[in-house]
């Protein structure tokens, strides 16, 4: 069969939906000023969809510097890779500021998270060593595994016996191979909201000699006293060897970065393809990132908004009998049962009826049969807009039980 027509037939596991999901459920158009009233269709809507928890996305100070950096510097430059001609002055200090902020040796600026992470595991492995990492891990970890030819061992999610028993089998492993062994986990699961076991992975450290790389893409600015994350809110920073984060969530930018020991940094800077082989991040970006990470350290008082809106959603939503799981972050899936047509039925009529835009996770993301819906608090939601919410969940809850999803939602 020929190759493109192969694919053209079969879209695959997502596309395979876009018939009717084009447009509406996949690719939809959000429109109008970023924040939690813009416009789908043409309508206003509560948006709970986007990972802007600080509410950084539109606030003055960020715009001004956004515009300032583009003013002064255009989207160009700097030309080059950082290790040929792309380095600047703004761009080291700023992985000085976040050495500090996230309290490791030095750090190195990535320009994408996805690419980064992909990037990061496959600069540090070889054939002879070993990954053990979590079942529910993001895509990005996913994917950099796929480039590594030797041997990997998933646990169980958040399973600590589990997860020894995989650490037990990557060491006899690389005692006959002489590799090391990577240990790879997110700070907090960006699907689910529940939070890795830093403390009680990095406690194995005692018995095993592993390298501990976390993703904390949702929880850095989010977790943790200061902001620096969920190693800073489970008391292990110190343990986690390669600290990861993304701009691309509480800094409502795009870009990421990767810090730990000096020596490491070091390593990566020579040996990560994705930054040795791709232009640097643009300077207006990075001129932002200077603004917003002093806007995380020193206004702390988003951060205490963005968890009293949190507390209440969730608090609200569990008490009006809606699973949320076992969230321990912002992220708030709320589970449901029924089938895709009853899910596709209840969002129409969550965004068509009640103005809500959220977004809708479906098999294979979950098991077949549960529909999870997945609510961003920020710091900018209001507490009328929280209570509006819980109202409308109660009884799109009920509606569901009550048949009212059982026929395909007719849009009026
Ligand atoms: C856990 C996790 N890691 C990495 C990424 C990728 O980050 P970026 O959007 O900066 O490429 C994401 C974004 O969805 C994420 O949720």
């Amino acid at each position: 069969m020929n190759l493109l027509e192969k694919n053209l037939l079969k879209l695959g596991p997502l596309g395979m939906h876009a018939h009717y999901a084009h447009g509406y459920f996949s690719y939809p158009k959000l429109e109008g000023e970023l924040g939690n009233q813009m416009f789908f269709n043409g309508k206003q809507k509560l948006v709970w969809s986007l990972n802007n928890y600080l509410g950084l996305a539109n606030c003055t100070e960020v715009r001004r510097a956004d515009e300032e950096g583009a003013r002064q510097y255009g989207l160009a430059y700097p030309m080059g890779a950082r290790m040929m001609t792309g380095n600047t002055i703004l761009h080291e200090l700023l992985e000085e500021k976040l050495s500090a902020f996230v309290n490791k040796e030095d750090t190195f600026l990535l320009n994408y998270g996805y690419q980064g992470m992909l990037s990061i595991i496959d600069s540090l492995l070889d054939r002879h060593d070993v990954v053990v990492y979590d079942s529910e891990s993001h895509a990005c970890i996913i994917d950099g595994l796929r480039l590594h030819i030797g041997k990997r061992f998933v646990y169980k999610h958040n399973d600590i016996e589990d997860f020894e028993k995989q650490l037990i089998r990557a060491q006899k492993l690389t005692q006959v191979s002489n590799g090391g062994i990577l240990v790879i986990t997110e700070g907090v699961f960006g699907m689910r909201g529940d939070t890795g076991k830093l403390k009680e992975i990095s406690a194995f450290k005692q018995k095993y000699d592993f390298t501990f790389l976390v993703d904390d893409a949702h929880g850095i600015g989010v977790m943790g006293f200061t902001g620096a994350g969920t190693g800073e809110a489970q008391g292990a920073q110190d343990d986690i060897d390669l600290y990861f984060a993304t701009f691309a969530k509480s800094f409502a930018a795009i870009g990421a970065f990767v810090s730990g020991k000096k020596e490491i940094i070091q390593y990566l800077k020579y040996n990560m393809r994705s930054q040795i082989y791709a232009k640097a991040l643009p300077m207006p970006l990075v001129y932002g990132l200077h603004q917003r990470l002093s806007l995380i350290k020193n206004k702390p008082e988003l951060r205490s908004k963005l968890w009293e809106i949190t507390h209440l959603l969730q608090k609200g939503l569990k008490e009006a009998g809606l699973d949320i799981g076992n969230t321990e972050s912002p992220v708030t899936p709320v589970y449901l049962e029924g089938t895709l047509e009853q899910a596709t039925s209840l969002v129409r009529d969550l965004r068509e009826t009640h103005d809500i835009f959220c977004s809708l996770v479906v098999y294979p993301v979950v098991p077949k049969g549960v529909i999870m819906l997945r609510l961003i608090p920020t710091a900018i939601h209001t507490i009328q807009e929280v209570e509006r919410t819980i109202e409308i969940f109660k009884e799109i809850k009920n509606s569901l039980a009550a048949g009212k999803y059982d026929h395909k939602y007719q849009l009026s």
